[in-house]
C-alpha cells in the first residue's frame, strides 16, 4: 500500500477513535469539553512509543502522525489558548534566547518565534521537524531547528534563558524525566525559567499529577514551581533554576 494512503487511514482511525471516546464520555458535560477528554485520552497512544527504541519508535510514529497531527490536536478546542497562556505567563520578551523541547509542528515555537529574540526548536522527528520548519515559512518566522533528544541536549551550558516543553515529557519513563530535567537545567541560563505545557494527570495517567511536578522539579533543582490549569483539562508548570544564591539564607 502507498505510504499516502497508510497516512490517511492512520489519521481516518484517529478521528474515528475521538469519536468513539467522544461519545463514550457523555457524562463529562458539553460538546468542547468531551472533545477534550476524548483527545487527551487518544494520548495515551504514547504508551506504544514510552519506554521503547525511540530513535526508531518515535520516528516511525510520528511519521505516521505528523500529516494529520495539526488537525487531530492542535484543533482541541483551548490548545493554542492554553500554549498562549504559557508564554504570556513566562513573559516572553526580545531579550530572551528560547528552547522549546518536543517542538513538534510548533504549537509553542511559532508564537515564541512572534516575542523573542532567538528560538530553537528541537525535536526526535524529522517529520515533525518538517512540517514546523514549512510552518514557519509560510509564516515569515525566523526558527532554529535542531534534531536531537532532549536526554542529551546538542547545546552549550546556559544557552538559553527560557526552555519550554508541551507534551512531549509523556514519552519518557520517570527516571528519563529526571535525565530531561537535568538537561534541561544544564541549558538554561542563571534564574533561567523552565515553561510545561500538559494535561491533568488526574484526567490520564500518562500525565503527572501536581505532586509529580512538584517532586520532578525540586528534585531537579527548580524552585519558585507554579502549577495552574486551564480550560478543564491543560496543566501550565512554571519555575525557575535554583541557583547559588537561592542558598544564601541556608548558609547565613
Ligand atoms: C505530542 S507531540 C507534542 C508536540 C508539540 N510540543 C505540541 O504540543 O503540539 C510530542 C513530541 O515530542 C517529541 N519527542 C518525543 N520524545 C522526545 C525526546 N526524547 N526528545 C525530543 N523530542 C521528543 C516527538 O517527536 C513529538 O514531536
Amino acid at each position: 500500500m502507498k505510504r499516502k494512503t497508510l497516512k490517511w487511514l492512520g489519521f481516518l482511525a484517529g478521528v474515528g477513535l475521538v469519536l468513539w471516546l467522544w461519545q463514550r464520555d457523555r457524562a463529562t458535560g458539553g460538546v468542547g469539553r468531551r472533545l477534550k477528554y476524548a483527545t487527551i485520552r487518544l494520548s495515551r497512544s504514547a504508551r506504544l512509543v514510552r519506554g521503547r527504541e525511540r530513535a526508531t519508535w518515535v520516528h516511525r510514529f510520528y511519521a505516521l502522525l505528523a500529516p494529520a497531527y495539526d488537525l487531530l490536536f492542535l484543533k482541541m478546542p483551548g490548545y493554542r489558548q492554553a500554549a498562549r497562556d504559557l508564554i504570556e505567563r513566562l513573559d516572553v520578551g526580545a531579550h530572551d534566547t528560547v528552547l522549546d523541547v518536543g517542538c513538534g509542528t510548533g504549537l509553542l515555537t511559532l508564537p515564541l518565534a512572534e516575542r523573542a529574540g532567538r528560538v530553537v526548536g528541537l525535536d526526535l522527528s524529522p517529520a515533525m521537524l518538517e512540517k514546523l520548519a514549512a510552518k514557519a515559512a509560510r509564516r515569515d518566522l525566523t526558527v532554529e531547528l535542531r534534531q536531537g533528544s532532549v536526554l542529551e541536549l546538542p547545546f552549550a551550558d546556559e544557552e538559553f534563558t527560557i526552555v519550554t516543553t508541551a507534551f512531549m515529557l509523556l514519552y519518557l519513563t520517570p527516571a528519563e524525566k529526571q535525565r530531561a530535567m537535568a538537561e534541561i537545567r544544564r541549558a538554561l541560563a542563571p534564574s533561567g525559567r523552565l515553561g510545561c505545557l500538559s494535561s491533568l494527570g488526574e484526567i490520564a495517567d500518562i500525565f503527572l499529577i501536581r505532586e509529580e511536578w512538584e517532586g520532578l522539579l525540586t528534585g531537579a533543582g527548580f524552585t519558585d514551581v507554579q502549577i495552574e490549569e486551564r480550560y478543564d483539562v491543560f496543566r501550565l508548570v512554571i519555575a525557575r533554576k535554583r541557583d547559588v544564591n537561592d542558598h544564601q539564607g541556608d548558609v547565613l
